[in-house]
């Protein structure tokens, strides 16, 4: 397990234990994967690679693409070789942002690629090198995530609610709020069913805007939900372009014989209280 202490890395880390899995999960301090010598060194023994290590920062990636291609890409084919050359299962995590968002219906996991930031294309490339690299690898795309070990939307939301009258929040962006205790499961899940090689997309079903999962995040935090306004992307420009549609379909999920993650509103009902206590 590399990028074990990420927000994601760490559930992974916690599901895999929790299944009764022997786990080395390898922090980027145990291991920096853009190093390919130390990712040679550490593979072997693993039946199992999960590799949950990347850039993250989409708004620094549009100034720091080199940077950000290698632990994405580079990095990426780096732990993919590493994997196959010891025979090893190996998932490597995608991201929605390799997509354009201009659809209208949920993207499949074949749909091209048409990634329209700097972190969407480094991430692109991480897809294509990992599947060169190792054609056996499960790609596992997800999006929109939210957990109890890192910086995410309802922890920002909740924190905001104490010490704002109101809030906007964008409403004509529409994804799907992903816990990552459930791409941990779904992670686990076609390791176990032994998937066939391909991509997975691992979201909650169901959709929504930011506008209304702020609405649930302030109503999980105790706070009146209509202090949540809605706005539109223009007011918030980023250096990033975010995409206006995020919906994931998940129907080679579905054929693996894994099941997708419920619906996030009810995901969040669940999740909330660990979360927003963390
Ligand atoms: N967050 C989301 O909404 C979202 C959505 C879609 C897909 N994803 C994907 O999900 C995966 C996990 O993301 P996350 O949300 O858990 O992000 P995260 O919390 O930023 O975790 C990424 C981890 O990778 C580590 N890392 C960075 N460079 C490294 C290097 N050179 N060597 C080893 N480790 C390195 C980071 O370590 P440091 O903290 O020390 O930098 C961090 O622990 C990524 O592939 C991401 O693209 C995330």
């Amino acid at each position: 397990m590399v990028g074990a202490n990420g927000m994601l890395g760490r559930d992974v880390v916690a599901a895999l234990a929790a299944a009764g899995e022997r786990v080395r999960g390898l922090g980027r301090d145990e291991l920096d994967v853009t190093d390919p010598r130390a990712v040679r060194d550490a593979i072997p023994g693993a039946d199992v690679v999960v590799n949950c290590a990347a850039w993250t920062a989409v708004d620094d990636a549009e100034d720091h693409e080199a940077q950000a291609f290698a632990v994405n890409a580079l990095a990426a084919a780096n732990v993919a070789g590493a994997a196959r050359a010891v025979g090893a299962r190996l998932v490597h995590v995608s991201t929605d942002y390799v997509f354009d968002g201009v659809a209208r219906t949920p993207y499949a996991e074949s749909d091209p690629l048409r990634p329209a930031s700097a972190y969407g294309r480094t991430k692109a490339a991480g897809e294509w090198a990992t599947r060169a690299e190792c054609a056996e690898a499960l790609v596992v795309r997800t999006a929109w995530l939210y957990g109890a070990h890192g910086g995410c939307f309802p922890k920002t939301i909740a924190r905001a609610a104490g010490e704002r009258d109101h809030l906007d929040v964008v409403q004509d962006q529409v994804g799907q709020p992903t816990w990552t205790a459930d791409v941990a499961d779904v992670i686990i899940g076609l390791v176990t069913v032994s998937a066939p090689p391909g991509t997975y997309h691992a979201t909650a079903s169901g959709r929504t805007s930011w506008f209304e999962f702020a609405q649930e995040v302030v109503a999980a935090a105790g706070r009146d939900r209509g202090m949540v306004r809605p706005t539109t992307s223009t007011a918030f420009v980023r250096p990033a372009p975010r995409p206006a549609f995020s919906v994931l379909g998940h129907d080679r999920l579905v054929a693996a014989g894994v099941d997708p993650i419920a619906d996030w509103r009810e995901r969040w009902q669940v999740a909330a209280p660990s979360v927003l206590d963390s």
